[in-house]
């Protein structure tokens, strides 16, 4: 379980990123953290795996206070966190295979890590996991070859390596068409329930977030403004979070989106327990994120 209590950011800038934040997430359960650009949201995540320092406040996992830990306890805690990065963050030189070893890097040392040597577990461990994403059959291809979905779900396998108890995902869609982006919320969501994994997900697309999301919290102005369901989530609240003008648009991608669902539904043969195997084409243009004040 991870809860955050009285947690606020100020940056040296003088912006105030977050105030008095209280939330729990109870073990495996999958939050999705919405809201307009700028409200906070990559600065909260941040903040639990400490990549920010939270000015004031209390964060903790299970029994570990987050905020007070340094050095190799600092690095402990931090593989129990899984990051996911919108940009992937892979090495594209580097294979697919490697990238997900150096999930491990804090366990296997500098010496053997530079010599890219794993431990044969931990080699075994992230073959199985490449196969549980769909991409068993592309472990020797480098990085820069692969599509945007596939890319992210080496980004996937690296996190799960470190077996972590908690995934911190920052915007995993935002460089994706609607397609693969559907298709990789539905991987984090099957693998959290498999692992029993909590995770909080920034995620700008509201429809996403319904859509996969146990609970969604609002953030606005570095305040939570909603903690709910997502059938809670109606028209007048996403107006509070994302204010009058900019969720105009986004209801648009909304309809959008439900149009495209529909079509891939009826076009697709595949039953219930098809596994969210990637077919999406070469990387696509970034979308525009919905909601986007900048
Ligand atoms: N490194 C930084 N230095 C100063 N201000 C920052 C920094 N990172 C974010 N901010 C500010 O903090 C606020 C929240 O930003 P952020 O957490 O990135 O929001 P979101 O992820 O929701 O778009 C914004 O006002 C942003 O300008
Ligand atoms: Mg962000």
């Amino acid at each position: 379980m991870l809860t955050l209590s009285g947690v606020c950011k100020r940056y040296p800038t003088g912006d105030r990123a977050l105030t008095d934040i209280e939330l729990s997430l109870p073990r495996g359960q999958v939050m999705a953290l919405i809201g307009p650009s700028g409200a906070g949201k990559s600065t909260l995540i941040r903040c639990v795996n400490r990549l920010v320092e939270p000015t004031s406040g209390s964060i903790r996992l299970d029994d570990t206070e987050l905020t007070r830990l340094t050095g190799r306890k600092l690095r402990q805690a931090r593989r129990a966190m899984g990051m996911i990065f919108q940009e992937y963050a892979l090495v594209d030189r580097l294979s697919v295979m490697e990238n997900v070893l150096s999930g491990r890097l804090g366990y296997v040392g500098f010496w053997r890590s530079f010599m890219r040597r794993y431990p044969e577990d931990a080699v075994v461990e992230a073959f199985r996991l490449l196969e549980r994403v769909g991409l068993a059959h592309a472990l020797d291809k480098r990085a820069d070859a692969l599509s945007g979905g596939q890319r992210q779900r080496v980004g996937i396998a690296r996190a799960l390596l470190q077996s972590p108890r908690l995934l911190l995902i920052d915007e995993p869609t935002a460089s994706l068409d609607p397609k693969t982006s559907r298709q990789i919320m539905r991987l984090i969501r099957e693998l959290c329930a498999e692992r029993e994994l909590g995770a909080i997900i920034n995620i700008h697309d509201v429809a996403l977030a319904r859509q996969f999301a146990d609970r969604i919290v609002g953030l606005r102005g570095g305040k939570i403004v909603f903690d709910g369901t997502p059938a809670a989530l109606s028209t007048d609240i996403l107006t509070t979070i994302y204010g009058e003008e900019d969720w105009s648009t986004d209801a648009n991608d909304d309809q959008q989106a439900d149009a495209q669902r529909k079509a891939d539904d009826t076009g697709q043969a595949s039953g219930p327990t098809e596994p969210s195997v990637a077919t999406d084409a070469p990387r696509p243009a970034p979308r525009l994120a919905a909601g986007a004040s900048r």
